[in-house]
């Protein structure tokens, strides 16, 4: 594909894991608002969010909400506000919800201890219904985590798991300061299947300091030699604004738009090739995993942790940073962990700012997330879902429409991106945003 075309394309706009997206939320939503959103909140299933912002190590390239620790004391005290945060959520609930998944994320859960992991899993209990068959995932740093904490992680009912692979060669890793072997992966990888974890995905990035289109396929190789279920291919997001510790990296040891392009495409060539289904902008699945078999059902969601095959309405999100989604809007908790366990210390909610959704606002979210997870949506559906509320999302249809790249076409009813247009399909779904343009967020690139 021509590089003008592909920088034009790469323009940086947001990953749409949301409508708004966070940058957007504000301090007019507060603990007022949550509260009553809890208490309105009395159907369907639940989904959780928590999230553990420690890590053992620091990785230059990290874009996630963490910490580097080297003593346990820190997150002892953060389990205790988290603990005491299941508490306050639920007597808000109303009583008996029952919760179908549960996602770790962070951070590095694993860096909890297999004791204290206990205690929140008899606090979890204690104020929720955990339904049996309750999705249990957990973010896994592998060269931080041994058997014994895995094996209590099954215990806890971890069903499954997703292991930060990035990259496997040398140069890479030491650019960002993250030295992991093949064999430490693939031993922590082999502990999981021993201990019946029946999907196991793995996370790979491109676009890192000093890797090129060689490189990424090595590690793939290697990758796939582990025979996950699922694989994570993200492109590195460079935002040195919002990561001061990105700033490590030298920007010349980057690749450009169009060999990112080539990366992500050779990539996915590699992945497909060996019998995965790409699912969405970023995600690759085996054709009889649950993630491939949403996607061709066009039921594939997504959320803040990127796509999704949990389709609860409501996501609660516990712990510092973490954002939840509910019908009403999103919420978002303090980020700095020592006010977030201040807070909780004072029995109030954490919550630092958020967004009261309005039903234009929900239709546009419904076709956002359309496009990011089906590459097209339908008018008339929305016409019907969400009646005049829709007019400003149908309008823009028919705007974007005009599109002399043969990116995108619209038979009046059906929106849809082309197979050429998918690449781009983040750019193509900002042409929907109305709130892009205002106050000062810099997103990363879109390829
Ligand atoms: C919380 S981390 C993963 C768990 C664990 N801490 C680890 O590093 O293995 C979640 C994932 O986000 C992705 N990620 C983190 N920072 C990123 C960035 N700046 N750009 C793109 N992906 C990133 C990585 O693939 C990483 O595995
Ligand atoms: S990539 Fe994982 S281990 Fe590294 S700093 Fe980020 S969250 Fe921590």
């Amino acid at each position: 594909m021509n590089a003008d075309l592909i920088a034009r394309y790469s323009a940086p706009v947001p990953r749409y894991t949301s409508y708004p997206t966070a940058p957007h939320f504000h301090t007019g939503v507060d603990e007022t608002d949550y509260r009553r959103w809890l208490e309105e909140n009395s159907q369907g299933l639940l989904s959780l969010y928590v999230h553990i912002p420690f890590c053992d190590r620091l990785c230059f390239y990290c874009g996630c909400h963490t910490k580097q620790v080297r003593r346990y004391d820190p997150i002892a005290t953060y389990l205790d506000a988290l603990n005491s945060e299941i508490g306050l959520v639920a007597k808000y609930l109303p009583a008996g919800r029952k919760v179908a998944a549960i996602h770790f994320g962070g951070g590095s859960p694993t860096i909890v201890n297999p004791s204290d992991l206990m205690g929140l899993r008899q606090t979890l209990a204690a104020n929720f219904e955990i339904v049996e068959t309750c999705e249990i995932s957990v973010e896994i740093d592998p060269t931080h985590v041994d058997a014994e904490k895995l094996r209590a992680w099954r215990q806890f009912g971890m069903t499954r798991a997703s292991v930060g692979v990035q990259d496997f060669e040398p140069i890479v890793q030491a650019a960002i300061n993250r030295p992991q072997s093949f064999g430490e992966t693939a031993g922590v990888v082999n502990v999981l299947r021993d201990l019946g974890i029946g999907s196991i995905n793995l996370d790979i990035v491109y676009g890192l300091p000093h890797q090129d289109r060689e490189m990424l396929l090595r590690t793939i190789d290697l990758s796939l030699s582990m025979n996950p279920d699922r694989i994570a291919m993200f492109g590195y997001a460079h935002v040195p604004w919002v990561k001061k510790h990105q700033s490590l990296i030298d920007t010349a040891t980057l690749a450009g738009p169009a060999d990112r392009f080539a990366m992500a495409k050779a990539g996915a060539e590699a992945i497909v090739g060996a019998g995965y289904q790409p699912v969405g902008i970023d995600h690759f699945a085996r054709p009889d995993d649950s993630m491939a078999r949403k996607f061709r059902d066009g039921a594939l969601r997504r959320n803040f942790q990127g796509y999704t095959t949990d389709g609860a309405e409501t996501l609660i999100g516990l712990g510092a940073s973490s954002i939840g989604r509910l019908p009403q809007g999103y919420t978002q908790n303090i980020v700095a962990t020592g006010q977030y366990c201040q807070a909780i210390s004072e029995g109030r909610l954490p919550i630092a700012r958020g967004f009261a959704l309005s039903d234009a606002d929900r239709a546009t979210a419904s076709a956002i997330e359309e496009l990011m997870c089906n590459y097209a949506f339908s008018v008339g559906d929305l016409r019907a879902r969400f009646g005049q509320a829709a007019d400003e999302v149908c309008n823009d249809a028919l705007h974007a429409s005009f599109n002399e790249d043969g990116f995108v076409s619209f038979d009046g009813d059906t929106f849809a991106i082309t197979p050429q247009g998918r690449p781009f399909v983040r750019t193509i779904a900002a042409k929907f945003d109305h709130y892009l343009n205002q106050g000062k967020a810099k997103h990363s690139s879109a390829i």
